[in-house]
C-alpha cells in the first residue's frame, strides 16, 4: 500500500482547498471509513462552528499547521486490534487540542494510550440504549440520565488508559463515556451524530462549546462575505463562464458571482429539449430579466432529439445526452468567450469522495471512492482549458439552500426537487419522441401542481411521473382507448441514496390520476410505484 501517495494526495488537497485567506477548520473529524463522519461535520455545522473531514493519516504537522480548536476521530468498520487497522498519528494526543473519540475513534484513543480493547463480552450491542450517567463531566452536561443513545460495536473497552475515567454506561457497555480532563481527551461510545440518539446533539455542543471554545460563527451569511473577496481575488478582471440548469447548485452559485463579479459572470443555458413544462421561460425570466444575471439561451432541442433516434437503452442515452452537451458547451463557449474560468457548482460531499480519505482495514489498500448513483450528465470534462471557480466545495447541500435563500433566490429554486441532467429523457422509457415528450411534460406539470396544492412538496424528496411505451386498453365515455400509462412516482429520501415511497393520501392520488387521464391526451391509465430504494432506483432509466 502506498501511504505516501495517499499523504501526498491529502496534503495537496488540503493546501489547494485551505488558501491563507480562507477560513480554517474549527473542528477538524478525522475519518477512519465511518458512513458517518459527513454527517458529524454536518452537525457540527448545525451548530455554527465549521468543520472539515480528513484522512485518519493526516499528520501531526498538518494538523498543526491547520490550528483546529478540537478533533473527533470518527467510528469506523475496523477492530482497532486488527492487523492493517487504520491509525492516526499517535503525537497528536499531545497537541493540547481536545479530542472527541466516537467508537472507534474512542476505542484507537484508549489502545494507542495503552489501554485494551478486546471483542464485547456479552454480545454486540446495536440500536437503542439507555445511558447511564456515572460521573459529572462537561461533556455530558444537560444530558438526562438514562436517555437513549444510538449503539452500534462488537468491540469493548477492557482497561483504560492512565488518567481516564468512566463517565457513563449502558447495560452492555461499561465504558460508554469516557474523560481524561487532564488532556482534554474524551470518548463515548455511542453515535451522538445520529438523530435517534435523543441528546445526541448536546454531547456535540458541549463538546465544541464548552471543552473546544468554539464560537458560533459559521453561517450563511458568513460564508457569503467571505466568499466574495475570495472570488474577487481569484478572478480578477477576467471573465467567468457558469452552465445554468436552473437547480439549486448552479442557481446559487450563479447569484454569489453575480454578486461578487458582476457582469463579469456570462450563463450558459442549454436548452436540451428535455425540461419540464414552462422550465425554460421561468429560467430566462427570472435570471436575464428578474435580476440581470445575463444567461445565454442556447437551444438544442432538434440536436439532442435527433442524436436520440432510434435510442432504446438507458444508458446510451445518458451517454449520448451527456457528449453532446459537452460539444454544445464546447462549440458556445468558443462562439461567446474567450473566458478564462470556469465556475461549477462542486459541493463537500464530492470533494470529500474524489479525495478519497478511506483505507480498507484488511488490507490496508486505499477504498475506491463510493461509485454516486448518478452519472452527472450535466457535468464537464476536466481537461477543458478553463481555470475553475468551485466557492461551494466546503458546503453541503443544505448548507448551499441557506446560502441560496440568503443571497435572494426565492422558494421555488432553493426548494426544488432534484431533477437529473439528462432530464424527461430517462423518464420516457424506450425511444424518446417530441410527442411522448410533451405527453409527459403535461403529466409531470399535473403531478407537481396537485402535490404543492396538497401541501406536500416540501416533504417529499421527488416527485414525478414517467412514461411508459406501451399502450394499454381503457374506455372514455362509451369510446374504447388505447393508450400509454403514466407512473407517479413519489418519495421521500435524505440523499437520494436510499429512499422509500412516500404513502401519499389516496384522496391526493385520486385527483391526480384523474386529472391526468382527463387532461392528459394518449393517456388513459395511472400506476403508482410502490418500490423503495434499493431494490428499485427512483429513477426508472
Ligand atoms: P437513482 O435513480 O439512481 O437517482 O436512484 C438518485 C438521484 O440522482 C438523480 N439522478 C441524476 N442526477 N444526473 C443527475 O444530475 C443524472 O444523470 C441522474 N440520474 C439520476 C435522481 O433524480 C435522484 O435524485
Amino acid at each position: 500500500m502506498n501511504y505516501n501517495l495517499q499523504l501526498i494526495d491529502i496534503f495537496i488537497y488540503m493546501v489547494e482547498n485551505l488558501e491563507r485567506e480562507e477560513r480554517y477548520p474549527s473542528i477538524l473529524i478525522m475519518d477512519f471509513g465511518s458512513q458517518y463522519s459527513e454527517l458529524i461535520a454536518r452537525r457540527i455545522r448545525e451548530a455554527n462552528v465549521f468543520s472539515l473531514v480528513i484522512s485518519h493519516l493526516t499528520s501531526y504537522d498538518e494538523i498543526k499547521e491547520l490550528n483546529p480548536k478540537g478533533i473527533i476521530l470518527s467510528g469506523g468498520p475496523s477492530s482497532v486490534y486488527e492487523n492493517h487497522a487504520p491509525l492516526c498519528d499517535e503525537a497528536i494526543f499531545n497537541l493540547g487540542i481536545p479530542i472527541l473519540g466516537i467508537c472507534y475513534g474512542m476505542q484507537l484513543m484508549v489502545r494507542q494510550l495503552g489501554g485494551d480493547v478486546t471483542p464485547a463480552k456479552n454480545k454486540a450491542e446495536y440500536g437503542r440504549a439507555p445511558l447511564y450517567i456515572d460521573n459529572e463531566n462537561v461533556l455530558l452536561n444537560k444530558v438526562k440520565d438514562k436517555s437513549i443513545m444510538w449503539m452500534s460495536h462488537g468491540d469493548s473497552i477492557n482497561k483504560l488508559p492512565n488518567n481516564f475515567f468512566q463517565i457513563a454506561h449502558t447495560d452492555n457497555t461499561s465504558h460508554a463515556a469516557i474523560a481524561n480532563e487532564k488532556q482534554n481527551l474524551f470518548g463515548v461510545q455511542f453515535h451522538p451524530e445520529v438523530v435517534h440518539s435523543e441528546y445526541g446533539f448536546t454531547v456535540i455542543k458541549n463538546f465544541v462549546y464548552e471543552i473546544c471554545n468554539c464560537q458560533a460563527d459559521w453561517n450563511a451569511q458568513t460564508f457569503i462575505e467571505e466568499a466574495i473577496p475570495i472570488i474577487q481575488k481569484q478572478v480578477g478582471n477576467k471573465k467567468v463562464l457558469l452552465a445554468l440548469s436552473g437547480g439549486v447548485d448552479s442557481s446559487t452559485l450563479a447569484f454569489l458571482l453575480h454578486r461578487a463579479i458582476g457582469d463579469q459572470l456570462v450563463c450558459m443555458f442549454i436548452d436540451q429539449g428535455f425540461m419540464r413544462k414552462g422550465e425554460p421561460e421561468f429560467l430566462m425570466s427570472f435570471f436575464d430579466e428578474k435580476f440581470h444575471i445575463r444567461v445565454e439561451y442556447i437551444n438544442s432541442r432538434e440536436r439532442f432529439i435527433n442524436k436520440l433516434k432510434g435510442v432504446t437503452d438507458p444508458e446510451q442515452k445518458r451517454k449520448i445526452i451527456g457528449t453532446e452537451f459537452i460539444r454544445v458547451f464546447e462549440e458556445e463557449s468558443k462562439r461567446l468567450g474567450p473566458f478564462d474560468y470556469l465556475a461549477q457548482g462542486t459541493l463537500y460531499p464530492d470533494v470529500i469522495e474524489s479525495a478519497g480519505t478511506n483505507v480498507d482495514p484488511k488490507t490496508g489498500e486505499r477504498i475506491a471512492v463510493k461509485i454516486k448513483s448518478h452519472h452527472n450528465v450535466g457535468g464537464l470534462p476536466k481537461d477543458l482549458q478553463f481555470k475553475l471557480v468551485e466557492p461551494l466545495r466546503k458546503l453541503f447541500k443544505d448548507e448551499v439552500r441557506k446560502v441560496g435563500k440568503n443571497l435572494g433566490l426565492p422558494d421555488e429554486i432553493v426548494k426544488r426537487h432534484p431533477f437529473p441532467g439528462p432530464g424527461l429523457a430517462i423518464r420516457i422509457l424506450g425511444e424518446v419522441s417530441n410527442e411522448k415528450l410533451n405527453c409527459l411534460r403535461d403529466a409531470d406539470w399535473i403531478v407537481r401542481d396537485e402535490i404543492k396544492k396538497a401541501g406536500l412538496y416540501n416533504e417529499i424528496w421527488q416527485a414525478f411521473a414517467v412514461l411508459l411505451p406501451v399502450k394499454t386498453v381503457g374506455v372514455m365515455g362509451d369510446k374504447r382507448t388505447y393508450a400509454w400509462p403514466i407512473v407517479l412516482r413519489c418519495v421521500s429520501s435524505e440523499d437520494g441514496m436510499t429512499a422509500d415511497w412516500s404513502k401519499i393520501p389516496y384522496q391526493i392520488l385520486e385527483k391526480i390520476s384523474n386529472r391526468i387521464v382527463n387532461e392528459v391526451e394518449q393517456v388513459n391509465r395511472v400506476v403508482f410505484d410502490i418500490t423503495s430504494k434499493p431494490p428499485g432506483t427512483i429513477e426508472w432509466e
